[in-house]
């Protein structure tokens, strides 16, 4: 069994209040929509939220994959419409060259480097040719900054632009990057955060990209 997958099978029913209830989740949650309210044009036509979890970001895909089962479960819920598939990002479910976009958040982090390598072949496979790969990690830098510790799978991988864009090399062209929270925003007075985290936003996309807590980068296939 993996562990990762157990753990969100336990965590489905709850995860949007645990993860996003919070002040934290909710601006994560505000700077990753601009930023995907930025990258994302109305007329694509097959967008994939890759390990979608609860569906908090399909409104922005057309189809969802996730490896927990309970997950899926809770998605489908949400979004009887939209097509959801439990599946391992390793092997997915679609043709070659049959997806316009994938979308990826909070995975890749949960991830080594060989099982993100590997998911982002099976990505590239899927993609049609000019598609791309949105997807978010910790920042490195920030990390050793900081001197983060992490401990177990959760959250542990984290990557500099410049590793990514070396991993990413033979398959796909770094198009784009972004910063996400450089100050911690969430601890102000709610009134204020809307402000700040403009500010914030623009600290991060300025000077500071590499020292905000996560980078989102676009990806295009080659
Ligand atoms: C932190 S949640 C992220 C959910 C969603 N993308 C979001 O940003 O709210 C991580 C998700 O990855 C899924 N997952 C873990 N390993 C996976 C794998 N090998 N293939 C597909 N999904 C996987 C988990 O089941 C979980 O739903």
């Amino acid at each position: 069994m993996n562990p990762i997958v157990n753990y969100y099978d336990d965590l489905a029913t709850n995860y949007d209040e645990n993860r996003f209830g919070n002040s934290y989740g909710q601006f994560i949650d505000r700077q990753e929509r601009q930023i995907l309210n930025r990258l994302l044009k109305d007329n694509e036509e097959r967008i994939l939220d890759m390990a979608c979890g609860s569906g908090r970001l399909l409104n922005y895909a057309t189809c969802g994959v996730d490896a927990s089962n309970e997950m899926v479960q809770v998605t489908k819920k949400k979004f009887p419409a939209k097509e959801i598939l439990l599946s391992d990002a390793e092997n997915l479910p679609f043709p070659e060259q049959s997806v316009d976009t994938i979308i990826s958040f909070h995975f890749f982090m949960h991830l080594d480097t060989e099982k993100i390598q590997t998911i982002l072949k099976e990505c590239h496979r899927v993609l049609k040719s000019g598609g791309r790969i949105i997807f978010d990690i910790p920042s490195k830098k920030r990390r050793q900054m900081l001197k983060y510790k992490t401990s177990g799978w959760h959250g542990a991988t984290s990557f500099t632009l410049a590793e990514l864009e070396r991993m990413n090399a033979g398959l796909y062209v770094q198009r784009r990057s972004y910063g996400i929270m450089v100050f911690p925003i969430h601890r102000f007075p709610a009134g204020i955060r809307k402000l700040l985290g403009k500010l914030d936003s623009f600290i991060a996309n300025w000077f500071l990209k590499e020292y905000s807590s996560y980078l989102v980068v676009e990806c295009v296939k080659k």
